[in-house]
């Protein structure tokens, strides 16, 4: 592997433990303000020092997060279509390598669907961001199975659309949790991250990432049941404890209610500013 790729997997995938908690907050590309993530700005912000990296849009990433912030950044190029739209699966590649470089992304993530309407371009799509992202050293993170195609989340499906990602040359590829995800997992030469899909209980969904870390998972690329639940930083603490430092579920929920019990440490001065900027006064 060439240094840039291995360098640029090794701020996503931590070395020191070969795991990862990715924050995705990419959901508005098709879903537009999605509830709790309206301004994402206000989301990210408390969470940004507890992951390893974020997953985003360039224009999230642009308006709602600090350059001046070290945090490696996993950037969704592919979109197209919208959650109203006519076919989900009608992505192209929108945001070029080029505009990626000069945000100096860790990583490209694209979706693909696999047995959609769009599963050929969705591949076609994929084998060509590859050739090249690699020319650069960028890794590119596959996502499938999302929308419709969630329906069919078992390990039979979900091994077939791991695979083919890693065989079309993604070099970390996040999909769903499933019953008997080792297979998925042990059929997909490359690494694999879970996303938490729809809101849980806290208690479920760090158990839904115990149970993605015990069956051979390197971590999460989660959203919703982080930054969804009345305590965001808490929950990510928890989701940390699992992946990072070994913690069972139990252990995990224990440190989450701790946490919840814990006052909270009030942002400092300039982060409320940017959190509640005041209206400017047009002058007439
Ligand atoms: C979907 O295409 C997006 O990539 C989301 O980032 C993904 O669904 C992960 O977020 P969540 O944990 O909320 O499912």
């Amino acid at each position: 592997m060439d240094w840039g790729l291995k360098n640029r997997i090794s701020r996503i995938i931590k070395p020191e433990d070969n795991r990862a908690v990715m924050l995705a907050v990419d959901h508005g590309y098709f879903l537009g303000p999605t509830e709790r993530l309206e301004i994402p700005r206000k989301t990210i912000r408390p969470l940004l020092k507890y992951c390893d990296s974020i997953m985003l849009t360039r224009g999230v990433l642009r308006t709602s997060v600090d350059a001046s912030f070290p945090v490696p950044i996993v950037l969704r190029v592919s979109g197209g279509s919208s959650i109203i739209g006519a076919d989900l699966s009608n992505e192209k590649i929108v945001t070029s390598v080029r505009d990626a470089i000069r945000l100096n992304v860790s990583a490209l993530a694209m979706s693909i669907f696999i047995g959609a309407k769009y599963e050929h371009n969705s591949l076609v799509n994929l084998g060509n961001l590859v050739n090249e992202a690699e020319e650069y050293g960028i890794p590119v993170l596959a996502v499938t199975a999302v929308g419709k195609e969630l329906e069919k989340r078992d390990a039979r499906y979900l091994s077939l659309s791991c695979r083919i990602a890693a065989e079309f040359g993604a070099h970390i590829i996040k999909t769903y949790y499933c019953e008997d995800f080792e297979k998925v997992v042990s059929s997909c030469p490359v690494p694999v991250i879970i996303a938490g899909g729809p809101k849980l209980k806290e208690r479920e969904a760090l158990e839904l990432t115990f149970n993605a870390i015990n069956a051979g998972a390197v971590g999460v690329d989660m959203g919703r049941n982080i930054w969804q639940s009345d305590n965001p930083v808490p929950m990510i603490k928890a989701v940390r404890s699992i992946v990072h430092e070994h913690a069972n579920v139990q252990q995990a929920y224990d440190l989450f209610k701790k946490l919840v019990k814990e006052p909270q440490k009030p942002l400092a001065i300039s982060q409320k500013q940017n959190n509640k900027q005041k209206p400017t006064k047009q002058k007439k």
